[in-house]
């Protein structure tokens, strides 16, 4: 451990020596002869002092403190004892952030989204909110008006800048309640990592500000999603972590800003308020625990950790008090000065109530125990981060200190990675807002991308959440919860102006910022758009209200009516007179679309068969994910529940089968009957050994039809995390070894089995796939390593052609990052290429060439990739991310400016992946997915899956 800061040593007044350094300190050094020692050094000096005091001069008490010191430390004791207000809006001449010089603003012609309900309505009722036709003028980085036709109504100054929003969405600027932005900055690079100060579990004294760089490209990335302000907090790694920031993303001259500076980006430069981060449940004690040494080692160690540090607080607190309560009746009551002690002041300033406490809390318990230290130690918690069992608690919540109880940060659908994030549920945040609390939905960057936060309160509008709830719960929600309710989150007169139109309804699907104010300055000279015709704003869905309950199996017949579109290609379609589809199902099969008059009437006499009738239905491909874990793990990061890791070792997928879990019940429930997943080589979105490909609703792997192909690829991995392997310690050894893998396959028997090998060999696999019987996948981002993938290919092609074979090898990348480098070499190579991501941000630096979209980029990955008629597909590098699948095709789709039609994107999910493996693909009519809505739009919902047993599953 380090020898305590300077500052410790200094710290002034008699607390200096309180405090869990001075503790530990004390364990280590023998004690007794030290308190001998000790006691005889101050005999001395008191019998010293006593002969050789001096008469202090006037500027000193009769204590010999400095007067002047003590007048100062008397001042303090009344900023100490401020309690700060949230900071007014309306009133301000100007904001305190706006740069002089910056020319007034008029959006015209908006679609207004003020985010707030009419006046005298009841917030909390959905009807009273409404999208309203507006102008808005933005002058001194505030906004001045809100209204019709304001370039008539008001004298506006004449270089007022016009932007002719044409009709489009306009809401106030996206605001993320939990992100590490700046201090976690992309691509990853170790030495700009300053998440976390591990050195020790509580650490109240560090500042996120201090980490934070505002050159990191994310902070650029995040705003081109209309996210405007960001709450930067430290790691969750400690129970006390650290101070956190506010920030907006605005950064240098180029967005408008003096300076390029972190305190030029702070969004309160007064500093109003303070923030807190602080963490309980897995991560604490696994970081910091170490058995016999220091704790914590378990949640009991975490709270008696943070209960401890509280109880130091509170007697500092208490004897500031003290000296501010004596010394305001004369400075020469004062025994010493303020007491006061740099590496607690910030927890003092908690209880003090100016610091606002956000805490990371998953489970029951952890929820529990930090709402007994609230009521213990008296303070109050704006929100619990991750709460992902919040929604099973709300009474727990309520019971917290204060009258406000604490607000939920969320993922929408993101859970299953730990122990503490296996019980969730996609419909936590209605269930949270149904009880009375407050749902923020954040993205905890880089852990989502926050530039596509909005997404986030889009799948809780989706999940049953009220439209204007999700809405709020990325603007004017986390804006109160942060205490700046009067000047962020709202699109109101005195608010500061930061403002996105977007190019749709911001809970649409795929929507996309044509440009962004902060403080009333465009962020875009010349942003890219995205060719989207101009639609209405959402209508809210009520039916999504409904919380959907596990599926039935019907028993006899169904004819579904009113199927308004079939996202297919591959069958006959005859509507009926009024356009829609009926679609008979028998035995869990299609034997109809189109009129199926007799089906109908048979369905409609005969008492075990019914009819469903949907106001808007949709009839799909089922869906089938790619390169995710699903099968062959339960928990990320439990390793019980977890095929574990093969390294260089070589095996089958099929043969780490678990089969009926969670993860895979879900995907069923979301239209994904099929998987195709491999051992993974080193770590979560890694793959090595051969995939198996398998029926998500089977319960064994023997089960009948479980399995549709025993090795549907083989894999190996050459992202960057090949390093980690002890074999293949750089990029070069890894392709060179997969070469001469390949190489010695083609110098072998090309098809046969070798004598002594086993037909299950990975020799035996290496030779089918240079004979082309089998697909290599290769998990790849960088587009240097794809091309030296690409010119091993030609190379092992010439190995063949040489050894009088014909075979060429069929070749997918995986992950593909910077697929769309190399798009035309691909697609004359004939590649094709899984997405894992589908939009990524450039998180490692093998991915730092990602395409990122519109405002910023020129289309993404996909859009290049099937412009240069690459064979592509969407696959998932996290299991969660399966009941988004069809949401991703349909951005792929929304936002592909027509180049992707809808067939084609439902294609991206299911027909592509088959068409790139070689591998047979399911029996439409077998596997089918029948929507109520369309799945291209947010408010679609699955109403039956045909899976390929023999059984329609009905919600
Ligand atoms: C920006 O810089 C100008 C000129 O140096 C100065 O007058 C102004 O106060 C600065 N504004 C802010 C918000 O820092
Ligand atoms: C506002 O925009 C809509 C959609 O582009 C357009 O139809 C309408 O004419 C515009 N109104 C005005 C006053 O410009
Ligand atoms: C954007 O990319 C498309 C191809 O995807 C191309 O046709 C178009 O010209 C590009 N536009 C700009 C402004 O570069
Ligand atoms: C039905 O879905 C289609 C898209 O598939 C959409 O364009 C249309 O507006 C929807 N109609 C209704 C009544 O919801």
């Amino acid at each position: 451990m380090n020898e305590p800061p300077p500052y410790w040593a200094t710290a002034t007044g008699t607390n200096a020596s309180v405090g869990p350094k001075n503790w530990s300190r004390r364990l280590r050094y023998p004690r007794s002869r030290w308190i001998r020692c000790v006691g005889l050094i101050f005999l001395a000096w008191v019998t010293y002092l006593h002969w050789t005091r001096p008469t202090p001069p006037s500027s000193h008490t009769a204590r010999g403190l400095s007067i002047q010191r003590l007048q100062k430390d008397l001042a303090t004791c009344s900023t100490l004892r401020t309690k700060p207000t949230d900071p007014i809006g309306l009133g301000r001449e100007k904001n305190a952030r706006y740069v002089d010089g910056h020319k007034a603003t008029l959006i015209k012609n908006a679609t207004v989204w003020t985010g707030e309900p009419r006046e005298k309505a009841d917030p909390r009722l959905g009807e009273s909110y409404s999208w309203v036709s507006a102008d808005v003028f933005l002058e001194n980085g505030l906004i001045k008006h809100v209204g019709r036709s304001l370039s008539q109504l008001h004298e506006l100054p004449s270089d007022t800048l016009v932007y002719d929003a044409q009709g489009r969405p306009l809401t106030a600027g996206i605001i993320d309640m939990h992100s590490h932005a700046g201090v976690h900055s992309l691509p990853t690079l170790h030495g700009n990592e300053d998440v976390s100060e591990l050195s020790t579990n509580i650490t109240p004294y560090v500042r996120s500000t201090d980490g934070i760089h505002p050159l990191d490209r994310q902070i650029q990335a995040i705003k081109s999603g209309g996210v405007t302000t960001s709450l930067i907090l430290p790691g969750s790694s400690n129970n006390i972590g650290g101070e956190a920031f506010v920030i907006k993303h605005a950064v240098g001259t180029a967005d408008g800003r003096n300076e390029t500076s972190v305190a030029d980006m702070l969004a309160d430069p007064e500093r109003t308020w303070r923030y807190m981060k602080m963490a309980c449940g897995e991560n604490a004690k696994h970081v910091h625990g170490k058995i016999g040494e220091r704790g914590p080692m378990s949640r009991l160690g975490e709270s008696w950790e943070i209960r401890r540090a509280f109880e130091t607080a509170t007697r500092i607190l208490r004897e500031q008090e003290d000296w501010c309560d004596m010394a305001a009746l004369g400075l020469e009551h004062a025994k010493g000065y303020l007491p006061y002690d740099i590496e607690w002041e910030a927890l003092v300033a908690v209880l003090r109530g100016q610091v606002q406490v956000h805490i990371h809390c998953y489970t029951i318990p952890d929820l529990e125990a930090f709402v007994d230290h609230s009521n213990e130690f008296e303070f109050k918690i704006r929100a619990f981060h991750h709460a992902h069992q919040a929604y099973l608690v709300p009474q727990i919540l309520k019971r917290a200190w204060g009258d406000d109880p604490p607000a939920s940060a969320l993922f929408a659908d993101n859970m299953w990675y730990k122990a503490e994030a296996y019980i969730s549920s996609e419909y936590a945040g209605k269930h949270l807002y149904d009880s009375g609390l407050t749902p923020i939905y954040v993205s905890d960057n880089p852990i989502l991308n926050a530039q596509h936060l909005v997404l986030e309160a889009a799948k809780g509008y989706r999940y049953g959440l009220p439209y204007h709830a999700a809405l709020a719960a990325v603007t004017s929600g986390p804006a109160e919860r942060l205490g700046l309710g009067q000047r962020l989150g709202k699109v109101k007169p005195g608010f500061d102006a930061d403002i996105v139109v977007w190019d749709s309804d911001p809970l649409s699907v795929g929507a996309t910022p044509m440009q962004v104010w902060v403080d009333g300055t465009a962020q875009y000279e010349d942003p890219v758009k995205l060719d989207k015709p101009l639609r209405d704003t959402i209508v809210p869905n009520e039916k999504l209200a409904k919380i959907i309950e596990d599926p039935v199996r019907a028993n006899g017949d169904v004819v579904f009516t009113g199927v308004s579109e079939i996202l297919s290609t591959t069958h006959p379609r005859t509507s009926r007179p009024d356009g829609t589809f009926n679609v008979a199902i028998s035995a869990g099969k299609i034997v109809c679309v189109g009129v199926c008059d007799s089906e109908l009437q048979t369905a409609l006499f005969h008492a075990s068969s019914s009819v469903i009738h949907l106001a808007n239905g949709s009839l799909t491909p089922a869906f089938t994910a790619f390169g995710s874990t699903l099968g062959l793990n339960a928990v990320e990061s439990e390793k019980v529940t977890d095929n574990g890791v093969d390294g260089e070792t070589f095996s089958r997928g099929i043969d780490g089968l678990a089969l009926d879990t969670n993860k895979l019940h879900t995907s069923h429930r979301y239209g994904v009957t099929r998987a195709i997943s491999s051992p993974k080589f080193v770590g979560e979105g890694t793959h090595h050994g051969t995939s198996v490909g398998f029926n998500t609703a089977a319960s064994s792997s023997i089960s009948p039809g479980a399995l549709f192909s025993e090795d549907a690829a083989l894999h190996y991995t050459l992202d960057l995390s090949i390093k980690r392997s002890g074999d293949t310690p750089s990029i070069s050894a890894a392709v060179g070894r997969l070469r001469h893998k390949l190489l010695n396959a083609v110098a072998g028997n090309l098809s046969d089995t070798k004598a002594g090998e086993s037909q299950f060999s990975e020799g035996a696999f290496l030779r089918k796939v240079v004979a082309g019987e089998l697909p290599l996948v290769i998990t790849v981002h960088s587009s240097d390593v794809i091309a030296a993938v690409l010119r091993t290919k030609v190379e092992v092609e010439k190995a063949i052609s040489e050894a009088g074979g014909r075979a060429k090898l069929r070749l997918v990348l995986n992950g593909a990052s910077e697929a769309h480098l190399l798009a035309s070499d691909l697609a004359t190579a004939r590649v094709g290429v899984v997405l894992a991501p589908l939009l990524s941000y450039g998180v490692s630096w093998d991915q730092r060439r990602a395409l990122t979209g519109a405002p910023l980029t020129n289309a993404t990955v996909v859009d290049a990739l099937i412009s240069a008629g690459v064979v592509t597909a969407i696959g998932l590098e996290e299991d969660w991310i399966v009941r988004d699948l069809s949401l991703l095709a349909a951005i792929a789709y929304t936002n592909s400016g027509g180049k992707i039609d809808a067939p084609e994107a439902m294609g991206l999910i299911s027909r592509n992946i088959y068409k790139m493996l070689g591998l047979e693909e399911p029996k439409w009519f077998e596997h089918f997915v029948v929507h109520e809505g369309s799945p291209l739009q947010i408010d679609s919902r699955v109403k039956a899956v045909g899976d390929g047993t023999g059984h329609l599953h009905i919600f």
